[in-house]
């Protein structure tokens, strides 16, 4: 079994998104900016827009982070929104999601500039992605692709299941697994909540992508010995021993599904800091096109 260390992988694309941006620079004399909102206290939330902050200043991006409490208005966020997208400076915009209930996902997500939506999340970006256009890829999904294509993983003709059906997550990686290219190319399946023979078709999988929000859900006999395993889950399980008061678990049962795969990823250290580099290619792409 191999690891897929995600964590050193993105600080290799670091250096060189790094070393693209200083040409960016050099050449336009712009400096690539992200803004981020987050709203609410949410503890996972925090950790990750301070990450994505650190990020862009690790790459030479600048970033703004706007807070705000979990009682801000719809309003109040549509407008912010709208003012960023009229910021000639702002490149792209990135609000963090869960939110809370009284904000409706979907306005906020439609209200962001199409061309600054480095999440991927609005719907003429989705629609764009279904039909193979250029376009923003979401950060997960693609930080999911370069991982394969930097380890070199063959994709053409392999049946990869994707496990889960989130807009973020299993719908555009289903999507992106089947487009013609490369990584790509596989026969793709998809298995959800409601999948009745479940095992029987993770069972197949040459490559298996589980994005379900359930830690350890997947077990080894749910696995093809040989299999490639990209585990996206990422859970804070309670527990009194870790100094935090919670161990981060992934969707798949590591210690035994590991001993059968060919390649699997780590939680926490595999899909994350990928995701994470997504974002940061996003951002430099929506600067160049801006
Ligand atoms: N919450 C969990 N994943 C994501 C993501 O990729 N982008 C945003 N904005 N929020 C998230």
């Amino acid at each position: 079994m191999q690891l897929l260390d995600g964590k050193a992988l993105s600080l290799q694309i670091k250096e060189e998104l790094a070393i693209e941006t200083t040409e960016f620079k050099n050449k336009t004399g712009k400096t690539p900016h992200l803004a981020a909102i987050l709203v609410g206290t949410d503890g996972a939330s925090q950790t990750y827009v301070a990450s994505k902050v650190k990020d862009c200043e690790m790459v030479g991006f600048k970033s703004s982070l706007f807070r705000y409490d979990d009682t801000l208005s719809e309003k109040d966020l549509l407008d912010k929104i709208e003012s960023l997208n009229a910021d000639d400076d702002v490149d792209g915009i990135l609000v963090q999601l869960p939110l809370p209930k009284h904000i409706a996902v979907d306005k906020v997500t439609q209200a962001i500039d199409p061309a600054k939506d480095v999440d991927g999340f609005h719907p003429a970006n989705v629609g764009k992605l279904s039909m193979g256009l250029p376009t923003f890829i979401s950060a997960t999904p693609l930080g999911i692709l370069l991982m394969l294509e930097k380890k070199g993983i063959e994709t053409e003709g392999k049946h990869c299941v994707v496990m889960g059906r989130s807009n973020i997550v299993g719908y555009p990686m289903s999507i992106l697994m089947a487009r013609k290219g490369n990584p790509g190319n596989c026969t793709v399946t998809m298995v959800h909540s409601r999948t009745k023979n479940m095992k029987e078709i993770t069972l197949q999988a040459d490559i298996l992508i589980v994005a379900i929000g359930k830690y350890e859900f997947v077990t080894k006999d749910m696995v093809k010995p040989g299999a490639v395993v990209i585990d996206v889950g990422i859970t804070r399980v309670p527990d009194e021993t870790a100094k935090r008061g919670y161990r981060l678990k992934g969707d798949v049962k590591f210690d035994e599904v590991s001993e059968n795969c060919s390649f699997i990823t780590p939680v926490p250290g595999g899909v994350g800091p990928m995701t994470r580099v997504g974002l940061l290619y996003n951002t430099l792409l929506a600067a160049k096109r801006n």
